[in-house]
């Protein structure tokens, strides 16, 4: 199978990495690698590792034309305002009969039904497991694993730099210096304040009930508070109370609505949800059939995202 690639940076370049690893079992070929700043390279016979970017294509279909892929892999930049321009990627990778893999949140939190649908229409598949908690099972649990259950809601905690920060400052360091610390790591947006002011949750939080409780929402109906009037000295005096202060992401449908909502919650040091430690996620599925149960990852880095894009490539190949 033929990939081409939107977008080439953090998650793209590890996505490469594994793809050398296991080319013996898996032997899919990168024809194509379109980007913003560095231009866009093209060999329909498969290009060679890190090749040489040539002059930025003069629009995605041109790009996707030229690389002759069976697959579109959409990694650019999150927009949570908009989803866009991920979203006109994929449609014009859909028109063009290509299955398309994302780690995008964007497009999945602002119009999942209409792509599932344009996909099927299409007859082309659509898989997004890294648009929330990188590779760990979330949607690909949900599609292979639970028949019968009801999603009635979730909580998560979903944002890893709102962690690093926090945690920061419980250590005594100011905000900036945890806004740093978690840039170093590489697990920031490209505009960290996504992540302060809670964008980066909302559009996980609208993406999550988009796919698994057909919401049809968008972060902008996600109820939104951040972290960014979390003080040192409040984080202290909380953890000296035994508290900690987590980004929590709760979804939960009631008789007559579905309320979405992210917030800065103070939890007892001992909830399961103010236990994972560094960059680590955790998410509860509340079900009528299973209860509450739950998947968790610790310390991802960026090469679980390029797993779970890895993960979807992998599941085209199944019948
Ligand atoms: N990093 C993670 O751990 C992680 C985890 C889960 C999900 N994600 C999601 O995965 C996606 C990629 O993340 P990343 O960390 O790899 O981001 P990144 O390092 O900022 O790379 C983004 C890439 O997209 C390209 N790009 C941006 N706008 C474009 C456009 N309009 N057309 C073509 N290319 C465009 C950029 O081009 P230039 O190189 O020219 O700037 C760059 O190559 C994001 O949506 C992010 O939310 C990331």
């Amino acid at each position: 199978m033929k990939l081409a690639l939107i977008g080439y940076g953090n998650v793209g370049r590890a996505l490469a990495r594994l793809l050398r690893q296991k080319r013996r079992q898996f032997p899919f070929k990168i024809t194509g690698i379109h980007t913003l700043r560095h231009g866009t390279a093209i060999d329909p016979r498969g290009l060679a590792e890190d090749p040489p970017m040539g002059p930025r294509a003069a629009s995605i279909e041109a790009f996707l034309d030229a690389a002759q892929a069976q697959i579109a892999v959409e990694l650019t930049t999150l927009n949570p305002s908009t989803g866009e321009p991920a979203i006109a990627h994929i449609r014009a990778a859909f028109a063009r009969g290509m299955h398309v893999v994302t780690a995008n949140k964007g497009p999945v939190a602002h119009c999942y039904a209409e792509l599932r649908e344009e996909a099927a229409r299409a007859g082309v598949k659509f898989r997004f497991e890294s648009a929330v908690m990188d590779g760990a099972p979330i949607f690909n649990l949900w599609r292979h694993t639970m028949p019968g259950v009801n999603v009635l809601g979730f909580t998560g905690a979903l944002n890893s730099t709102s962690k690093i920060v926090i945690e920061t400052m419980e250590r005594g360091g100011s905000f900036e210096d945890g806004l740093a610390e978690a840039r170093r790591l590489g697990i920031t947006e490209a505009d960290g304040t996504f992540d302060i002011e809670g964008w980066d949750s909302a559009a996980k939080t609208a993406a999550l009930a988009n796919v698994l409780m057909d919401a049809r929402t968008t972060p902008q109906e996600v109820s939104t508070r951040g972290i960014a009037r979390l003080t040192p000295e409040r984080v202290q005096e909380l953890k000296s109370k035994g508290k900690a202060v987590r980004l929590i992401s709760r979804g939960k449908r009631t008789a007559s609505r579905l309320s979405l909502r992210v917030r800065a919650e103070v939890l007892d040091r001992a909830d399961i949800l103010a236990c994972t430690p560094g960059t680590s996620n955790i998410i509860l599925f509340h079900t009528d059939l299973m209860g509450t149960f739950g998947t968790i990852s610790l310390d991802p880095q960026v090469e679980q995202t390029a797993y779970g894009v890895f993960s979807d490539l992998v599941s085209l190949l199944l019948p």
